[in-house]
């Protein structure tokens, strides 16, 4: 049954205080709440009945201002608690018991290892109490954990401790009081024996928090990158956003289950332990990274979803794109700026394009759901963060710090909309933003159509731009969007030249340009020009949309040697790798154009740049992202083009790429720097074109960087290389690495992944019987994507096997996980989901995998939702 965004009313009751009392068990849990209710006096009056939400609970008790109600007074079922007749004002308190130990699916309490930890979003906490579980209703919670003292010696929840006691039988309790108020997808606790880092961070107005990250014993010298990360965002947001920490302890939590990456809860976050533990010799330099982004993302999150929170869930992207947003320019500000645009706006083209132009696609505020679980979606998270990007933009870097002022200081404490966010823009900039809340109304990636011509007598260029947006399911027409497009022009000799608008008195400061599209069609000239400019088009993606210029390959590799703009430098080197790499696939004796290795020897010996940037200068677009961009996917030829063109080039620029290599391996102590990591990256690229290109020296170097490594970064691209290769030698190093990392978890989860994406021809059935090892568990989520979606996200030529083995071995897998956990299986479908972009024996074999899932009865909301939007 689908929820419609049309439909929402404001509750008729408030909770304005909760008090829950847990007796903490994996096996039983009793949980007592005494919640506040008034009614609300913003809301119609109903039927005067009260309907709260509960699953997977069992009711013991349920009182009314102290009188315990006979069953004639409520009932009971599968999605909650109705109460007859209920005063305007009273207490409820109500006696449930839960089973943590059998919370397979992960949302509510469950049992992690020997923790008890919770997940709450967004629907969780009705699988804990009975509650108004719902986002706009907020409530200051008083939260009591009861349980094993030597089980769990450890009992946290949100806000601060303000009672502990030793109980007899061996229990003690914790009382913790959270004083801000917020909705119960933000409520938490965890239970167990964890080990403490702490530290301590002063505010900007001087006040002392204590940060504390816990992790099992056997992780505490793991947790140093993410505690210094955390500081380093707190500072960050106090000085770009003029935000403060507002509680007096800041707690996170690591733990080895989690269907997600982490979780915002107030004042006690709980993280996939992935993105909390890292030593540089169990974790990569991309881990490391991850890390930091997602502490700072989670950190964030106190103000743009705590603080201030969303109405309802249609306003997820309220708080997931400003927040994204605001991790994303953490990122660039510690960091390279360009080479952060440049990872972003990868997977943006990777994962959220093609899901705007699949059956899948939704805008960023969605107008319907069948199951909210599957809304976490790259559109509501990454374009999100793209429509507050646009938005800052348009606004200029002083007049968007004052709009977000206004918003935290109009909105605070409130549970609010999209519309209200866009209000506040307005508001600070005077602007009138309505055409640009399409953005957030109308699915679907606009595709810009840019023509330039030269008048050398009038020393003018006009450049000719139409927009245009294909139709999604249910929006067959779109309204031009309000469009953001910055540009430059460069001279003959690489440099800037004016943007210069004719009618415009004088010309402007040297360098890029803001332009605003809003009807189908502009022309802009460009006058003062004595030579034909190269245009620098949508400089640092400014808005997320596709273009279709008319540049010339010689135009692309001079923007790709000259560009102020890194960003674009790149995507000028990515449209040629593409454009060679699509022609390749249609036509194995394509010529592969000297100019074009002339560049890239160019690039690769440019030691004055940013190695991270000339890394991804040099990266080939992915096989997945290229699949994107032909009508129908070439499964087959895309792989044989994509070997056939790095073998060329690592045949072709030998020479330097072992100097690369050479110029940039590791010496002494690893560093987590840019520099350091930039170094990294170069170098293990050039060791990936040798090790493609069959090069004999290049295997040495392979082997030796496995042998000598001490930093995990350096041991995975070697592995990786080896992994590719397969034979005797590879499985003697992946049988030495799973030797070596036992009982490291999340090391054992890279033995995995890569073993699943090697594009070997027994990949698949590797793959098989990698799931019946006995380090494989379906009950871990970490576990099933480094094996299960590694291998039909990744390894794209051997998941579409022409067989349809890969099919059926993902489809097996999603209905083995629908009963167990949901989520998950929703989300493992989606490389089906574009099936009508395969050839037509493809198509069958995958519609008749999707038509099996749908077959089965007993299907959860997740799945059903995500396969019958597949077919429909
Ligand atoms: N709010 C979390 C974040 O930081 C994501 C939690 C999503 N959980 C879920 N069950 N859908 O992005
Ligand atoms: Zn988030």
């Amino acid at each position: 049954h689908p929820i419609h965004l049309k439909d929402y009313r404001p509750p008729e009751f408030l909770i304005d205080r909760v008090e829950l009392r847990f007796e903490l068990d994996p096996e039983c849990t009793r949980v007592e709440a005494r919640l506040a209710l008034r009614r609300n006096p913003a809301a119609t009056r109903g039927d005067g009945h009260l309907r709260l939400h509960g699953e997977h609970l069992k009711l013991t008790q349920v009182a009314i201002d102290g009188h315990v109600l006979t069953p004639a007074e409520y009932r009971v079922d599968g999605e909650g608690l109705t109460l007859h007749r209920v005063p305007d004002r009273f207490t409820l308190e109500t006696w449930v018991e839960i089973h943590p130990g059998l919370n397979t699916a992960l949302e509510g309490l469950y049992q992690s290892g020997d923790l008890l930890c919770t997940q709450c979003e967004a629907e969780g906490f009705r699988r804990i109490t009975y509650f108004l579980d719902r986002p706009d209703v907020m409530a200051r919670y008083t939260t009591t954990l009861i349980a094993d003292r030597t089980r769990f010696p450890v009992l946290l929840s949100n806000g601060n401790p303000v009672a502990r006691a030793e109980l007899p039988d061996g229990r003690h309790s914790v009382t913790w009081e959270d004083p801000f108020p917020k909705p119960s997808y933000l409520f938490a606790l965890v239970a167990g024996d964890l080990s403490v880092i702490e530290d301590g961070f002063v505010t900007a107005s001087g006040r002392n928090v204590k940060l504390q990250i816990f992790v099992e014993p056997h992780n505490l010298d793991k947790g140093a990158h993410a505690m210094r990360s955390l500081k380093k965002a707190m500072r960050w947001d106090e000085e770009r956003f003029g935000r403060e920490y507002d509680l007096d302890i800041y707690m996170i939590v690591a733990v080895s289950h989690f269907n997600m990456g982490a979780m915002e809860n107030k004042g006690l976050n709980v993280f996939n332990d992935k993105f909390v533990l890292a030593r540089p010799d169990t974790a990569t330099d991309a881990d490391f990274d991850g890390i930091e982004s997602v502490i700072a993302h989670e950190y964030f999150h106190n103000w743009t979803g705590n603080r201030i929170t969303c109405r309802d869930w249609f306003q997820l992207s309220l708080k997931e794109g400003f927040t994204v947003y605001r991790d994303q320019e953490f990122t660039s500000d510690v960091g390279s700026r360009a080479v952060k645009r440049i990872r972003d706006v990868r997977t943006l083209r990777a994962h959220q394009f093609p899901e705007d132009a699949g059956p899948l696609a939704h805008p960023v505020r969605p107008d319907s759901y069948i199951e909210i679980n599957n809304f976490y979606t790259t559109t509501v998270y990454d374009k999100g963060a793209e429509v507050v990007r646009m938005q800052a933009a348009l606004l200029g870097p002083e007049t968007f710090r004052r709009a977000t002022d206004l918003y935290f200081e109009r909105h605070d404490g409130q549970a609010v909309t999209t519309e209200d966010f866009v209000r506040c823009m307005e508001g600070a900039s005077g602007r009138d933003l309505t055409q640009f809340r399409r953005w957030y109304e109308q699915a679907g990636t606009p595709e810009l159509h840019i023509r330039g011509e030269y008048d050398a007598t009038a020393g003018a260029y006009t450049l000719s731009v139409c927009q245009q947006t294909p139709a999604t399911p249910g929006q067959p027409i779109k309204q031009p969007f309000h469009i953001p497009l910055a540009i430059g022009l460069l001279g003959a000799d690489g440099r800037d030249l004016p943007v210069w608008l004719a009618g415009e008195s004088a010309p402007p400061a040297l360098g890029t340009r803001l332009l605003e599209l809003t009807e189908p069609e502009h022309r802009f000239t460009f006058t003062g020009l004595s030579e034909r400019p190269v245009p620098s088009l949508l400089r640092g993606f400014s808005a997320p949309v596709r273009v279709h210029d008319d540049l010339s390959d010689a135009d692309r590799m001079f923007l790709m040697a000259h560009d102020s703009d890194g960003f674009n430098r790149w995507d000028a080197a990515q449209t040629l790798h593409e454009r060679l790499l699509l022609a390749l696939t249609n036509d194995v004796a394509h010529p592969i154009p000297e100019d074009y290795i002339a560049a890239c020897r160019r690039a690769l010996c440019d030691m004055s740049a940013d190695r991270a940037l000339l890394a991804e200068v040099l990266s080939l677009p992915s096989e997945t992202y290229l699949s994107d961009r032909m009508t129908v996917i070439d499964v087959d030829g895309l792989h044989r083009a994509h070997r056939q063109l790095t073998q060329h080039i690592g045949e072709r620029l030998r020479d330097d790429l072992l100097a690369v290599y050479h110029a940039n391996a590791e010496t002494g102590d690893y560093v987590f720097s840019p520099e350091a990591i930039g170094r990294r990256a170069l170098k293990n690229l050039a060791l990936a074109y040798l090790m493609r290109a069959g090069d004999e020296e290049g295997l040495a170097l392979c082997h030796a960087q496995l042998e000598a490594a001490h930093n995990m970064t350096d041991v995975m691209a070697a592995l990786r290389l080896l992994a590719e290769q397969g034979g005797a030698e590879a499985d003697a190093a992946l049988d030495a690495f799973h030797r070596r990392w036992a009982g490291e978890s999340l090391v054992l989860d890279k033995w995995f992944s890569v073993q699943a994406s090697a594009p070997r021809p027994d990949a698949l059935e590797r793959v098989m019987a990698l799931l019946k090892h006995p380090d494989y568990s379906a009950r871990n989520p970490n576990r099933v994507r480094a094996l299960v979606s590694t291998f039909s996200n990744v390894n794209q030529v051997r998941f579409h096997a022409a067989d349809g083995a890969g099919y059926h071995f993902l489809v097996d897998r999603v209905l083995e996980l629908d009963p167990v956990n949901p989520l998950l299986a929703a989300r493992l479908l989606k490389p089906l989901v574009r099936w009508r972009r395969f050839d037509s024996e493809r198509q069958t074999l995958m519609r008749a995998e999707l038509e099996r899932v749908l077959g089965r009865s007993e299907l959860s909301s997740d799945v059903f939702e995500v396969v019958s939007k597949a077919l429909a």
